[in-house]
Formats: C-alpha cells, structure tokens, sequence
C-alpha cells in the first residue's frame, strides 16, 4: 500500500514535470565536505521535481559517496594520483586548526592562499580529467544538458559549461575574498559601508576602520592577481582555442546563488541575477535518538549547550582538548560534544562525546541553550533557523567572517581558539546563556528568517528551473561585463570632461591675459594721449 502511495506521488510529480514541458537534465561540478552537504539539498530538490540530475565526481571524494544508491546519477572523474587531495587536506586541517590561529588574520589568509596554490596541481588533473577525455566530453555533449549548476571554489566547471554550450549557475558562499563576485561577477562593494570578506568589520565603520576596509580591498585586489591566474587563463584559452580568462569565462555566470540572506549580510548593493539563500539547508527538528533525548532530558531547567567544530576538524591537541573540556566542566548545562579525538582526562559528568550528533535536531530541541561552533556557514543558519545563541571559536575560510556577522548581530560571543583559557570559554558560555539580549537577537533573526515571502530553497529551484526553460537569464545581466574598469568607474567620462575644463580655463586665462594686455597697452596709450 504504502510503496503504492509513494510511487503514484512519484509518478504525479513526473508527470506535472513532464505535462508542463520543463523536465530538464541538470550537470552538477560539486565541490567537496560542507559545500556538499549545502549542494545535495538543492540537486535532491530538483529530482523530486522529476529532473534528471548528474554530478561529476572526482574518483578521489571524501563525502561526496558516488558508489551508494542515490537519485542522482554520478560521472565518476579518473584521476591519476590517488590519495595525493587527501594528504594535502589533512596537512591542510593540520595547518587551520594548529597553526592558523596563531597568525593575524591576513598571514592566515595568505596561508589558506598558499594551500589553495598547492591544490592548484589536483583541480588541473582533475580539470584534464574531463576536459581532455574525448569518452567522458562526448557523453556528456550527447547528454544535451539543460543547465550547470557549478561550486566555482573548485575551477574548471565553468570552463566545461564553456565546452558544452550550456548556461550555467553558481552557488558559493564568496571566493577569493570576495574579488570573484566583484571582478568577474560586477557585484558592486562600496568600501566605505561594505566590509571586505574575512576582515572582521561591520557596516558601521569609523574612519580608520574604513582606512583598514580599504587596504584590505586593494589586499584582496591585488592578491588575486597573482594567485595561479595565469596558469588557468593559459589553460581555459587553450581549452577553449580563443584568447580568454578565467575572470571572464566564470563571468558568464546566469544566475549566483549565494549562501546567506539579510539575516545575516549587512544591507549592500546587490545585481538582480544574484540571489541569497541562506539556510536552504535548513529543517524542523525531528526528534532525537532515544539515548541523546535522555541526556537531554536529565539537564533539568538548566538545558544542554551543544558543540561541533564541523566535520572537518576531527582533532585538537590533547592541551586543548582538556583546556576546553575542563572550561565545559564549570557550565550546569549538559554538553554534548561532537569530537572524534582522544578523550581528554578532564572531561567532567556533564560532557558527553559523540562521534556524530543530530545537530540540526539538537539545534531545534527546546532545551538548548547556547551553540559553539567554529562557524561554518550550514552551523551558522542552523542556529539562526532555530534561534539559538552561539559562542564563535573560527578558525580558518570564511569562519571569522561568519562569526563577526553573527558577533555585530548581537546573536554571538567569540572565542580566539589560540589564546583562549578554560575561564574564557566558560565565561563566554554565560555571556550567551544568562544575559537576555544574545537569544533575543538569536530569535529576532530566526523570525527574519521564517519571514520571507518565497522559501530559499524554492527561490534556488525555481532560478535553476528558469533557467532550463529560458536557455540563461541574459535579461538580468548587467551591461558592466562588456566595460573596462576606467569605464566602469566612469574615469574616460572624468578625464574627458577634466580636459574639456581645462582647455575652457586654458582659453579664458589666455583671452583674459590677452585682453588685459591690449586693454593695459590702449590704457597706457589714451594716457600718453
Ligand atoms: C576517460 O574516461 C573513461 C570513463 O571514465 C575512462 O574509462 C578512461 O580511462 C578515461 N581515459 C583517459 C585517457 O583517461
Ligand atoms: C589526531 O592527531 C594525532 C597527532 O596530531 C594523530 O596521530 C592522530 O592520528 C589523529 N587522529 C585522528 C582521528 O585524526
Ligand atoms: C557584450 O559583449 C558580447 C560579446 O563581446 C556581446 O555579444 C553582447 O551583445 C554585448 N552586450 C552588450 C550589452 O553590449
């Protein structure tokens, strides 16, 4: 009965695809760990829809699982290295959790630059991969995609839309500090109320602040020139046979769907094929395994405060670990921990160590009372979603920047992960759990997150969608992409009327001088007279 129901819904939901002619076929260039996570509930939105949807695959994934049965199809890309992305990442995850938090923020980010420089050597196998392989290109040619939906942090997605002749959409949350949207996409950022990406400033800034805001653009600007750009330039112009940049080719982008939304970002110029879904990830709470729901349940009036470094950061050092297990000690909330390292000596009653949790059901649950989170963005709107206060420990990527939004929101304490003692964590666990303002403002944006008119991820599907149906969106794309950058800023238009200026100031000074002259010299003659 029951497999009855569920196939007659399945066969409902294709035929309303199929009656209204916009069933599609939907190519996916993924990238890997968190960004996946966020990726898969848009493509299993768009199989339920009765798409047909298909994900290159790096033989080498680490989450994204090609192998199990799943609704959406997989294209598995060789590569000849294998366990060479591995190494790097840990070595990598070694580098942000260890010795990233020692370093001011810019040495960090040039660091996270320096590994995205190694990695460099994976994207071009892996880039070569399909576009070099003459079986894979083919396939895919005959295929007959509709759209790419493309994670622009690993390159070449665009590059093989470019190769298939088909439009495509991006979904990030920024990259390369922001310069992508802004060069090759032509989102406007003014300086003086658009804090640049990862510098920890808010919209309000005063005047060294906006001096910071500045150098740290031009920081960003003129750090993307010499990020492995022209290797990439050189390898889309070969691929493609006609001169070309990378900047230009992920221009070319329909639609951007980015992952926030005004509960998060400080109000700012957008363009209107950028959209911000934020939080599409986001559910109810289901409820909880029926051993984790004890322990919740046994924290009384206290409630539970919950812990996730991400799935990235499985392990601290062990002086860490007890540093921050006995700072979870001196709490009357229950923790539940989520950490795959070796359990530290000071871990006290009220701590419990899982090797997974339910975050979004424990975010949900009525009984928590405050998140610690490194702040990746999925945790971030998880908290928002169900309004729950949090204690900030970034580390590395967009963390920081996540955390100062959240911090300038009124919704987050931070804690610098390097320095902090167990009092420090304790104290900021109370800050965020005694004092009202932190879950008022926890609530005031989750209410702002309910309170929109169309959901983020219908808004995601429904751009994809119309995409497929109108081949692109060229009617939102802004004329700026065919100016250069003095056109742009308007510069020939000022120098042209400067100069227009100047040869008027130039010809009346002379006729002035002139006149004075000939006017001094009639003078001096009516006198002789
Ligand atoms: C091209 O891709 C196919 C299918 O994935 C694979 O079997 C083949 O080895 C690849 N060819 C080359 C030259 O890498
Ligand atoms: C944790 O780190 C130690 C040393 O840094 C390493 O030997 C160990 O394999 C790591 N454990 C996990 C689970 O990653
Ligand atoms: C921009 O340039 C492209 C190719 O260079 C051209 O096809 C397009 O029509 C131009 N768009 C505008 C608005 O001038």
């Amino acid at each position: 009965m029951l497999s009855e129901k569920w196939i007659s819904a399945v066969l409902l939901l294709q035929l309303y695809c199929l009656g209204s002619g916009s069933c599609g076929k939907v190519l996916v260039w993924p990238c890997d760990m968190s960004h996946w996570l966020n990726l898969k509930v848009i493509l299993e939105a768009l199989t339920d829809r009765g798409h047909e949807v298909t994900v290159l695959a790096s033989q080498e994934s680490l989450i994204i699982d090609y192998s199990k049965p799943s609704t959406l199809n997989f294209e598995v890309i060789p590569i000849p290295q294998q366990g060479d992305f591995t190494n790097r990442l840990n070595g990598f995850l070694e580098l942000a959790t260890k010795v990233m938090p020692t370093l001011p923020r810019w040495q960090a980010a040039k660091k996270l630059q320096e590994f995205l420089l190694q990695v460099t050597g994976y994207m071009k196998f892996l880039c070569e991969g399909v576009v070099y392989n003459q079986s894979i290109m083919k396939k895919l040619r005959e295929t007959k995609y509709d759209v790419m939906v493309i994670d622009p942090v690993i390159h070449c997605g665009e590059l093989v839309a470019e190769l298939l002749e088909v439009p495509f959409v991006y979904t990030l949350r920024f990259f390369m500090g922001g310069t992508v949207e802004k060069y090759c996409g032509k989102l406007p950022a003014p300086p003086s109320y658009v804090p640049v990406i990862m510098g920890g400033l808010t919209d309000r800034m005063t005047f060294l602040e906006r001096i910071k805001n500045v150098m740290l653009s031009l920081f960003f600007d003129f750090w993307l020139e010499p990020y492995d750009i022209q290797f990439w330039d050189q390898f889309y112009s070969e691929a493609l046979g006609r001169p070309t940049t990378l900047c230009e080719t992920m221009g070319k982008a329909e639609i951007w769907l980015l992952r926030t939304y005004w509960d998060f970002e400080f109000p700012r110029p957008y363009l209107p094929n950028f959209e911000f879904v934020g939080g599409l990830h986001c559910k109810p709470a289901k409820p909880l395994p029926k051993e984790i729901e004890e322990f919740v349940q046994s924290s009384g009036e206290h409630g539970i405060v919950v812990f996730s470094l991400g799935s990235m950061v499985r392990n601290l050092t062990e002086e860490k670990a007890n540093l921050i297990a006995s700072g979870l000690a001196q709490i009357p909330q229950k923790v539940l921990w989520r950490y795959q390292g070796k359990k530290p000596d000071t871990l006290a009653a009220n701590t419990r160590i899982y090797d997974w949790i339910p975050q979004n059901d424990l975010l949900g649950h009525p009984k928590t009372k405050a998140f610690i989170t490194h702040g990746g963005t999925n945790g971030i709107y998880e908290s928002i979603y169900h309004g729950v206060p949090m204690v900030g420990v970034p580390m590395f990527a967009d963390q920081h920047d996540n955390i100062a939004h959240m911090k300038a929101k009124g919704a987050a304490v931070e804690v610098n992960m390097h320095t902090m003692t167990s009092a420090e964590l304790r104290d900021a666990l109370k800050t965020v759990i005694y004092e009202p303002s932190y879950k008022e403002n926890a609530m005031r944006l989750s209410r702002i997150h309910h309170d929109q008119p169309v959901k983020p991820l219908d808004r995601a599907v429904f751009w994809i969608e119309f995409v497929m149906r109108h081949k692109g969106a060229k009617h939102l794309r802004p004329a700026a992409h065919n100016l250069t950058w003095f056109q742009y800023h308007s510069l020939d238009v000022i120098g042209f009327l400067l100069a227009c200026m100047a040869t008027v100031i130039f010809l009346v000074t002379k006729c002035c001088l002139f006149s004075c002259r000939k006017f001094g010299r009639t003078g001096k003659k009516k006198k002789r007279e």
